[in-house]
Order: C-alpha cells, then sequence, then structure tokens
C-alpha cells in the first residue's frame, strides 16, 4: 500500500487529448472562460462582506484588506494557470496534486475543495435567499415566514422566533443544478449574460457614487485599534480573511479547463484576467461604499448591517431610490451565476475523482445526450441543500474560505515539487520566479488561515479527519492506480 503513489504527468496528459462521447465537450473559448471566472468571483464577498469587514474590523482600511486578499491570490493564480495550460483536464488543484505530491495529498486537496466548491454554494445560496426575501419586501410587500428562510441555529433577536429550513436557498440550488445537468454551454450562456448585468450593476455603483463621496469618511483611512481585532493594521488584516472570500472562484475556471476549446490560451486569460479585472473593480467598490457612507454604520449593530450597499445608496445618494432597488435585482441574478459556477467546478472535481477510483464510479459517468456529469450534479444538490437548508451563512461562509485558503498552500508548494520531478515537461505557461512566487503565495494564505481564528481551524481539522476516514475506509481499496 503505497499512500504517496504518483499519477504521472504522461497518463495525465493522455486523458486530456482523449475525445469521445464518454468525455466532456470542448465548448469554451477564451471569453467564455473569462466570464465564467468573473461570474464566479463577484459575489456575496463584494455585496455582503465588504461592508462588513468595513464596520466591525477594517474601516475604510477595507481597500487595504482587498490588496492583501488580491495579493495573495495572484501568487496563488500564477502557479493554478501553469497547472492548469501544463494539465487542462477537470479536477483543478485535485488533479495536480495527484501527478506532485501522491495519492494522500490529492484525496486531502480534493476532499478540502469540497468546503470551497460546495460550501461556496451553500453560502451564496444563502444569501440569495436573504435578498429574494428584501425583493419580496420592497416590490410585493410581502415577507418570507422567518422558519422557513433560515437555519434551525438561527433565532431572531427581536421576535425570538426560530428558523427551521432555508427553503429559497434549496430552490436556487435546485434550479441551477438543472441547468447545469442541462449542458456546460448552455450554463456559460446563460452565465456571460449574469455576469454582463453584474458587472455594468458594479460599474454603476462606482461611477455614480463617486461624486456622493464625503471626504469626511475618508479622512482616517486605517481607524486606530480598539482592541483585539478591531480596526488598526490588525483589523485590516482580520479584514483580508473576510474579504478574501469575495475573490474565491478565479480558479473555478481551472476545473473546466477539459471542457476548454484552447486551454494553453485559454487557462491565463480565464484565470489572471478575470482576477486582475475583480481586483480592481474591489478596490474601486471599497473605496465609493465607504466614502459615502461612515464605516461604523456597517457595523454589526449599526444601521446598514445588513443589504448594506442598497442602504448607502438610499440614504447617501438622494434621488437613486431605484438604483438601490434595481441592486437588489442585479444582486440576485450576480448570486445565481456564482452558485452556477461553484457546482460546475465542484461536479467536476467529483468528476474527477470519480475517474480514478477514489468516489464511486457513478459520479464520473456522463450523461448520454448532455454530455455533462448529471449523476454527480443530481448527488452535489443534495449535498450542498443540507448545508444551505440548516446550517446558518456565516459558518459555511468561513469554512469556505479556510477550505480555498488551505487549497492554494497546497497547489503552490505543488509547483515547486512539480519543477523538481518533471523539469523538462512542457509548460505552456511559466510561474515566474519560482520558488519565490510561490513561496509568498504559501506565506500569504497562511497569513490570512491565522487570522481566521482558532473556530475555523477547528473545523478544517474536523472535515480533514472525515475525509481520512472516508479515504481509508473506502477509497483507498477502489482507487484505480492500486488496481493497476
Ligand atoms: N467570490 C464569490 C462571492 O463573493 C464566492 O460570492
Amino acid at each position: 500500500m503505497n499512500l504517496f503513489r504518483i499519477k504521472s504527468l504522461k497518463s495525465l496528459q493522455n486523458e486530456a487529448a482523449q475525445e469521445g462521447s464518454h468525455t466532456l465537450k470542448r465548448t469554451l473559448g477564451s471569453g467564455a472562460l473569462l466570464a465564467l471566472g468573473v461570474g464566479a468571483i463577484i459575489g456575496a464577498g463584494i455585496f455582503v462582506r465588504t461592508a462588513s469587514a468595513a464596520g466591525n474590523y477594517a474601516g475604510p482600511g477595507v481597500m487595504w484588506s482587498y490588496v492583501i486578499a488580491g495579493i495573495g491570490c495572484a501568487f496563488a493564480g500564477l502557479c493554478y494557470v501553469e497547472f492548469a495550460s501544463m494539465i487542462p483536464i477537470a479536477g483543478s488543484a485535485y488533479t495536480y496534486s495527484y501527478a506532485t505530491m501522491g495519492e494522500l495529498i490529492a484525496w486531502i486537496i480534493g476532499w478540502d475543495l469540497v468546503l470551497e466548491y460546495a460550501l461556496g454554494a451553500a453560502t451564496v445560496a444563502i444569501a440569495w435567499s436573504e435578498y429574494l426575501n428584501k425583493l419580496c419586501q420592497t416590490f410585493f410587500n410581502f415577507t418570507i415566514p422567518y422558519a422557513l428562510c433560515h437555519s434551525p441555529f438561527q433565532t431572531e433577536l427581536a421576535t425570538g422566533l426560530h428558523g427551521m429550513i432555508n427553503l429559497p436557498a434549496i430552490f436556487i440550488l435546485g434550479v441551477l443544478s438543472l441547468v447545469l445537468i442541462r449542458g456546460t454551454k448552455e450554463s456559460a450562456n446563460v452565465n456571460t449574460f449574469i455576469v454582463f448585468i453584474k458587472v455594468v450593476i458594479v460599474l454603476c455603483f462606482i461611477a455614480l457614487g463617486w461624486k456622493f463621496i464625503n471626504p469626511i469618511n475618508h479622512a482616517v483611512i486605517v481607524p486606530p485599534n480598539e482592541g483585539g481585532d478591531a480596526f488598526g493594521w490588525q483589523g485590516v488584516f482580520r479584514g483580508a480573511g473576510i474579504v478574501f472570500f469575495a475573490y474565491v472562484g478565479f480558479d473555478a475556471v481551472s476545473t473546466a479547463a477539459q471542457e476548454a476549446k484552447d486551454p494553453q490560451k485559454g487557462m491565463p486569460i480565464g484565470i489572471l484576467g478575470s482576477l486582475g479585472f475583480c481586483t480592481i473593480l474591489y478596490i474601486l467598490f471599497s473605496y465609493v461604499l465607504t466614502g459615502i457612507t461612515h464605516y461604523k454604520q456597517f457595523s454589526s449593530s449599526g444601521p446598514g448591517h445588513e443589504a448594506a450597499v442598497a442602504y448607502a445608496i438610499a440614504t447617501n445618494m438622494p434621488g437613486y431610490t431605484w438604483f438601490s432597488n434595481l441592486i437588489t435585482v442585479a444582486v440576485l441574478a450576480g448570486f445565481s451565476s456564482v452558485i452556477l459556477v461553484m457546482l460546475l467546478g465542484q461536479a467536476r472535481v467529483f468528476y474527477a475523482m470519480a475517474n480514478d477510483g477514489l468516489l464511486p464510479k457513478m459520479l464520473a459517468e456522463i450523461h448520454p445526450k448532455y454530455r455533462t456529469p448529471a449523476k454527480a450534479n443530481i448527488v452535489l444538490f443534495i449535498f450542498v441543500a443540507l448545508f444551505a437548508g440548516f446550517i446558518p451563512g456565516d459558518i459555511v461562509g468561513d469554512m469556505c474560505s479556510i477550505g480555498t485558503l488551505f487549497a492554494f498552500v497546497l497547489v503552490s508548494l505543488g509547483i515547486i515539487i512539480m519543477r523538481k520531478t518533471n523539469p523538462t515537461a512542457p509548460r505552456p505557461f511559466k510561474t515566474p520566479f519560482v520558488p519565490m512566487v510561490p513561496l509568498l503565495g504559501v506565506a500569504v494564505c497562511f497569513f490570512m488561515i491565522y487570522h481566521l481564528g482558532w473556530e475555523n481551524w477547528a473545523r478544517l481539522f474536523v472535515w480533514l479527519a472525515v475525509g481520512f476516514v472516508i479515504y481509508f475506509g473506502y477509497s483507498i481499496k477502489h482507487s484505480k492506480l492500486n488496481n493497476r
């Protein structure tokens, strides 16, 4: 029994070169890949977490939080591109680590990616449910009963009402799973349309809000520390861990590498392009948001702690109520595209793991007509719906962030190892300054993991422990490498 058996680069590249009715279809061009990235990136992070990080930890210094998190992602992103253009097959970080660090580490990463994609989708579905409620209130004067749109672990302070199940979150997951089963090309088309609306709304907010910036709100960019993680640079660092969620998803592009028409060209454009574009948008967005509204109003006890962007417009941009309503609608559409890409990414990771025998074979079966991993989509829907329906959003959100950061660490290390084990393999894109760039990626990601606090470290450990039980109970025996 060899826990560190490695899948050879050659066999991975052979898999990538295979075409046929049992494989995924290569339909995505560079533009669609870029849209896929932006679709996954802009979501609950910018519209929800920017204000909460500013109000509770960083003040206007949340701009710096975005810069720090963006730098960490850029280092990791450069590593992702080298791998994705070299091994353009489904599975992303999981597949790369199988080729570099062996089966056990690959399993850990694959299992860890569930935190990123499945729980990322659950988190955004929960945020979607909140905004749906806001939409119902604004346009139809109707409120969804508290019990039917909150988890059993939530209680409304003012009324003492308890949550039971988050039905709207489960609903949106179901609809988008059906879209995915229908076909990747169709999913990408829906996505491209939504991404367009989302980007236009963010740009409009920046352009319209700019002239309402009150210089007093920006008089101090990093407010003095108030103890613990509250403000000061300590708060900016804590804020980086929080807004990191806003970047989660750029790597989802790499999970679709097997469906890219020209992965060598499409992967760098999709991954680095979407990351760079969103970083600029985020910094401008947080500048305007904290400029038109004083950050204290976004604190947990402040009047703008929910639907902060709509609040900021309604209170500080006179004459733009229509825009605040429009934002609510656009946010709903925008969240849908994030969920779509997360579900797509997760199903592809399941597909890759099942193909290798580490998960049951049915997860790698391709639908005969639609040529999508339909069964994986159904299993995934049930799994994600359990989290979205019954666990509070902030818990699943932080688990998503820590899982993603951990995956980034392993991918960055993987680049260094791959350069040693396969020095001559063709690399259409080379990460610059190896090992410095990957090591800096590791350092910045660990820095953010550290600032996420011990509760989240503990959740990550428990998750990995469950993964070990499954690996040693099932996967190790069914691994295709084992049976060879
Ligand atoms: N980056 C994605 C979001 O902010 C996960 O919703």
